[in-house]
């Protein structure tokens, strides 16, 4: 049975990763998940999964390189799918220090630990073992509003402290690649949204302000695109990288679907009120008078386009959801699940979990 190391699989898009990988390859995988459990962490995301037999977390940082080898010493690892990181662009301006801390040197205790549990003394590495690193299109920085495309090719031009730590992060793996020939694969991604995501991010911080008649706040004239991707293509695109894809490659993945914030927003609120039945009291709420401009983010980038050519061509992968059904299954969840919602906006799920791992 293959034995996959997720890192970060208690945040967004690697709960979702770990979802589809159950769905896909229920009893014929293990999973363990490694994560810090920062605010962005919350294990509600895998409650339906946690009591399964071939899934186990292990709370730890990825830059304890002790407690990451102790889970390579422990168990013969084939796969590492590293999500692990500072996420927000907006926190990274206000803190780049804990985004330098866990994206670059967090990155390089999980090379070097893969790395150490799978070379030979010959340098060559076991057969078969895997490491795959999620990066994002932030690297690439920032195109112009009237055209082209990030390719794998684009030299890397980040602008945020985040971008600039994933992009680092990238060439350490690429330097990993180049000087060991350590098995491994790159991906770039553009925006994902969907179930599970912290809201934070724009989709979800719209969707759960307008449904409680709260300022939806639009950074700067709200003119700036990004390319929106389901969260579930994304992680099919991450398995299909993985075992279809060149070692040592890097892969684009991208939505073709590139919004103005602002589209996105009448978009929410758009599909709120076709969705929200008669009589919901907060039909009323949803309304265009919520938005509200408000001080640009500090060096904004302008537009996000990743061209998927490459991953569509070798692996075969395509963005399979288009928005129009995408925003519908998110906003679907979160109406589902607001009890997630009121918990994380509270803080209460983080009370929980200490708790629990404190009595441990
Ligand atoms: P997230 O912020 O929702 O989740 C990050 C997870 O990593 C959390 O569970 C958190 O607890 C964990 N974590 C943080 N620091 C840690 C540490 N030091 N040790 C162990 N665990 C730690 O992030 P996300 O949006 O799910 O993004 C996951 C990955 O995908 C990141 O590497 C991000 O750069 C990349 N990415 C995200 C997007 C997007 O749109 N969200 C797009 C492209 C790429
Ligand atoms: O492109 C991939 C990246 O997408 C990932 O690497 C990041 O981890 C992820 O956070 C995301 O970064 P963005 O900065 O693009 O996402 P965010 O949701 O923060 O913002 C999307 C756009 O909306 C951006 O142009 C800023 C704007 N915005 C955001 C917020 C939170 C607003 O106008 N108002 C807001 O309140």
């Amino acid at each position: 049975m293959r034995t996959y190391l997720v890192t970060g699989g208690a945040g967004f898009i690697g709960s979702n990763y770990i979802h589809y990988m159950f769905k896909k390859y229920d009893n014929e995988i293990r999973i363990i998940n490694v994560d810090k459990l920062t605010y962005a962490g919350n294990l509600e995301n895998l409650k339906d999964i946690e009591d399964r037999e071939n899934y186990t977390f292990v709370k730890a940082d990825i830059c304890d390189s002790e407690a990451i080898m102790k889970i390579f010493d422990e168990n013969d690892i084939d796969r590492v799918v590293h999500f692990a990181a500072e996420s927000h662009v907006d926190r990274s301006i206000r803190n780049p220090e804990v985004f330098v801390k866990t994206n670059v040197l967090g990155t390089l205790v999980m090379l070097n630990a893969a790395k150490s549990a799978w070379e030979l003394p010959d340098g060559t590495f076991k057969p078969d073992k895997k490491f795959l690193h999620v990066s994002t299109d932030e690297v690439y920085g920032s195109l112009e509003e009237d055209g082209g495309f990030f390719y794998e090719t684009t030299p890397y031009d980040p602008h945020s402290p985040y971008s600039a730590s994933k992009a680092s992060s990238d060439m350490l793996v690429k330097s990993y690649m180049d000087t060991y020939k350590f098995p491994a694969n790159i991906t770039n991604c553009s925006n994902n949204y969907g179930p599970y995501q912290f809201p934070e991010k724009l989709i979800p911080l719209i969707i759960n302000n307008a449904l409680q008649g709260k300022k939806l706040p639009v950074y700067g004239d709200g003119k700036n695109v990004r390319d929106w991707l389901y969260v579930m293509d994304h992680a099919k695109g991450i398995d299909m990288v993985q075992e279809k894809g060149r070692l040592f490659e890097t892969y684009n993945i991208g939505g073709h679907n590139e919004k103005q914030n602002i589209q996105i927003i009448h978009i929410i609120l758009d599909t709120l009120q076709e969705m929200l039945p008669e009589g919901d009291p907060r039909k009323e709420l949803v309304s265009e008078n919520l938005i509200t401009y408000v001080e640009d983010r500090k060096g904004h980038d302008r537009r996000y386009a990743i061209a998927p050519d490459k991953i569509k061509e070798e692996v075969g992968w395509y963005p399979e959801t288009c928005f129009e059904d995408g925003i519908r299954l998110t906003i679907q969840w979160f109406f589902e699940h607001e009890d997630w919602m009121k918990n994380v906006t509270s803080g209460d799920y983080q009370k929980y979990y200490e708790a629990m791992y404190k009595t441990k």
